[in-house]
């Protein structure tokens, strides 16, 4: 699959991002089981704890809209390397979306492609919830 579209699309949502705290902008594309791409930015708030990501803003977005199964998640940011996604938005992203492609796109629009897996190891779900002693 080629990704050079959700690239662009998560580029693209950085310019929305509202980030007068730290300056820091990120863009977030997701691709849907049936090729509709959702975006998402980062939002801050003066609270600083209350800004959430451009991960969870694109996928609680979509699952606003009624969308659910995807393939893939595009993360970009003005970084020298390949943005990290935090741990709060891996777990989001493996549990919301499973084991997608995460691309992960530096400054220079220069991107890899991982496995949601591999971000987070031995994650938590709702298999431990159904899984008590
Ligand atoms: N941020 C994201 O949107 N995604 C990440 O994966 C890392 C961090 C945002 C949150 C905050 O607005 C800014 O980047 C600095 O932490």
């Amino acid at each position: 699959m080629d990704y050079k579209l959700l690239v662009q699309k998560a580029i693209e949502a950085k310019q929305n991002a509202y980030a007068p705290y730290s300056n820091f902008r990120v863009g977030a594309a997701l691709l849907t089981y049936d090729d509709q791409i959702i975006t998402g930015c980062n939002v801050e708030v003066s609270s600083y704890s209350l800004t959430i990501c451009a991960e969870r803003n694109a996928i609680f977005q979509a699952y606003s809209d009624g969308r659910k199964k995807f393939k893939a998640i595009a993360v970009a940011a003005d970084t020298k390397n390949y943005i990290s996604p935090c741990g709060a938005c891996r777990q989001v992203i493996s549990d919301l979306c499973g084991n997608i492609d995460v691309i992960l796109i530096n400054g220079n629009n220069e991107y890899q492609v991982l496995k949601a897996n591999d971000l987070l190891p031995f994650a938590f779900s709702d298999k431990e919830l159904n899984n008590r002693k």
